[in-house]
């Protein structure tokens, strides 16, 4: 073998459980919209920073102290979060990863969320619990970008580890993770009605 392929960028995209998640997902979205509804400083945050649409990132971004639903998730997303830590070779055998923040998405037809890191974080990630048809996915950009001004463009049928960028597609009921480092946005959502996620952060120091 000639051509080794160093320092990967791990995805990881999985149901969050067998068996289904319709009775759970209805308790997590009438918490979420019930959420909505009471989080005044939530909207004043959103009104600026996540424009046309509702996030609870600025204001109750600790869902699992407060609710037990949500609580039921962070058990459910641990199992999850361990599987890739151990993926990537991770030594937390003096702290565990923790959950530290866990917030919830309400994103209206027409609006996005545009590209980001999660500063102070490992590992990050989001649960979708209500996902219309025509929902955007989560776009993810290959960390390197800003050191290839020189490459030239890749080929339509280039392979994915190749390529620049890559969508994630959001699944209801489904788990996506990513390193906390790694960029990424949501597209406009060009679905007919509102797209809902939780999004978390877990941590080791
Ligand atoms: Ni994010």
């Amino acid at each position: 073998m000639r051509v080794r392929r160093l320092f990967p960028t791990s995805l990881y995209a999985a149901p969050l459980q067998r068996g289904g998640t319709t009775g759970f997902n209805a308790r997590l979205l009438r918490e979420c919209l019930q959420l909505r509804r009471d989080d005044r400083a939530g909207a004043a945050w959103s009104k600026d920073r996540y424009v046309g649409g509702y996030t609870s990132y600025g204001s109750v971004n600790r869902m699992q102290h407060f609710s037990p639903t949500f609580a039921d998730l962070e058990r459910k997303l641990d199992r999850h979060v361990r599987v890739l830590a151990r993926q990537l070779d991770f030594d937390l055998d003096a702290r565990p990863l923790e959950m530290t923040d866990c917030w919830v998405n309400i994103m209206p037809p027409r609006v996005s969320h545009p590209g980001h890191l999660h500063p102070l974080s490992t590992i990050s990630g989001t649960y979708y619990v209500r996902v219309p048809r025509g929902s955007p996915g989560l776009k993810f950009e290959d960390p390197r970008l800003e050191r290839m001004m020189a490459a030239p463009p890749l080929r339509d049928n280039a392979r994915a580890d190749n390529r620049r960028w890559f969508v994630q597609d959001a699944v209801v009921g489904h788990v996506v993770l990513f390193e906390s480092w790694l960029r990424h946005e949501v597209a406009a959502n060009a679905s007919g009605s509102e797209r809902v996620s939780i999004s978390f952060n877990y941590n080791w120091f």
